[in-house]
Order: C-alpha cells, then structure tokens, then sequence
C-alpha cells in the first residue's frame, strides 16, 4: 500500500512550490529568489571589488544592478525591487507602505532586537509580496555605504545627486527585497 500514498504526496509538494498557495510556500519561493538575488549581486560586486578596485565595482553596480536584478525576476517570473528610505538610485526609493514597513524593522535594530527573517503580506486573492530586510553585513558595504570620502564620495554625488545611502555602520538596516508572487 505504502507507495501508493509516498508518490502522490511527492508529486503533489512538487506541484505546490510550483504554484505557490500557501503563505509558507510564498515564503520558500519567496526566500529560494532572494538568495539567488543576493548571490548574483553579491558575487559581482566581490569579483569587480578584486578586479577593478572600489571605483570599478561602483561603476558596475551603477551600470548593472538593476539590470542583473530584471534577469533574476524573468527567470523566476516575478517582479522584484531593492528598496530602501535612505536610497541610493531613486528607483529604489520606498513607497509610503514601504517606508511604513522599513521603520518599523529599523526600530527592531535600534532596540537589539532580531529582525524577522522576512514577511509575507497577501495582496490579492491571486498575488503576495515577500519583503526580506537587508542588513549591511559585511566590512566591504561600507566602502560604498559607510562613510564614504574623496573622489568616490565626488563620483557617487555627480552620478546620484540624491543619494541619501551612505554613513551607514555594520549591522544597520539598509533596505530590503521586495518579491511580487503571483498564485496560480
Ligand atoms: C562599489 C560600491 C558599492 C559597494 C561596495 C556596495 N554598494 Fe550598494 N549600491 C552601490 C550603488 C552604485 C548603488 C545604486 C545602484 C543600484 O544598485 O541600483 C547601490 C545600491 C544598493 C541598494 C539598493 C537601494 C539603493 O540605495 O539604491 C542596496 C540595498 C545596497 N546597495 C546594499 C548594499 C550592500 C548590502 C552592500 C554590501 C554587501 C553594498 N550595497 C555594497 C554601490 C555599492
């Protein structure tokens, strides 16, 4: 008897990430395409820091960001956004709801308490955000996002004249992933 039932209940979970219905399957969807978000910036970032200096690496990011996050979204047929209050491109600038959202994980880091590991919010019968903080957790963020001199700090304000990303210490809040999931 037993095979009968393993089958089917493989399959069905199979189907279930793909389609994604349940606020925990949003969650995995949500996470699995964060994290290959992250590790494509990431890995970038690192790989032009090594091969082209600081200077380099800001070009690249100003050239590409946006651009390798799209490619992350069409492969996963989702929407996805880098946001933050204290932006860098205005592209990435928070909404009201956002912002609403952001101060409220920002308290969280004030106060020492964890952040969550992200939030899943449903928007519609057939739609869901998935929101996962970003935290400036690595020395090297802060060649960019700390305090930032010099002719770097000259080429960012000429390429972002509002740029309000910099100043920022390890461990602060810097923004978060926003995923659009659709349910099937
Ligand atoms: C070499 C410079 C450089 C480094 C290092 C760097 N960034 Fe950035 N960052 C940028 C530039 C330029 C932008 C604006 C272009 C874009 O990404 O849209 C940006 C944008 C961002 C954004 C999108 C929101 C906004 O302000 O526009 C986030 C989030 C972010 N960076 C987080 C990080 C984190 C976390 C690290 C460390 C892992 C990091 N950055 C390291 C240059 C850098």
């Amino acid at each position: 008897m037993r095979p009968f039932f393993v089958i089917p209940l493989t399959l069905a979970s199979t189907l279930l990430i793909a389609s994604p219905s349940s606020q925990e399957q949003i969650a995995l969807k949500g996470n699995q395409i964060s994290s290959a978000l992250l590790q494509k910036l990431g890995g970038e970032l690192k790989n032009q820091m090594q091969t082209a200096g600081v200077m380099g690496a800001l070009h690249f990011c100003s050239q590409n960001a946006l651009t390798l996050t799209e490619q992350v979204a069409k492969e996963s047929k989702t929407s996805i956004k880098r946001i933050s209050i204290n932006y860098r491109n205005p592209v990435n600038k928070a909404n009201a709801e956002e912002t609403t959202l952001l101060q409220e994980w920002e308290k969280l880091v004030k106060n020492g308490q964890p952040l969550p590991s992200h939030k899943v919010v449903t928007i519609s019968e057939n739609s869901a955000m998935f929101y996962k903080p970003i935290v400036i957790n690595n020395e090297a963020c802060l060649k960019c996002h700390g305090n930032v001199e010099g002719d770097l700090a000259k080429v960012i304000k000429a390429t972002y004249p509002e740029d309000r990303a910099t100043g920022y210490k390890m461990g602060d809040l810097r923004g978060m992933i926003a995923v659009t999931i659709e349910r099937d």
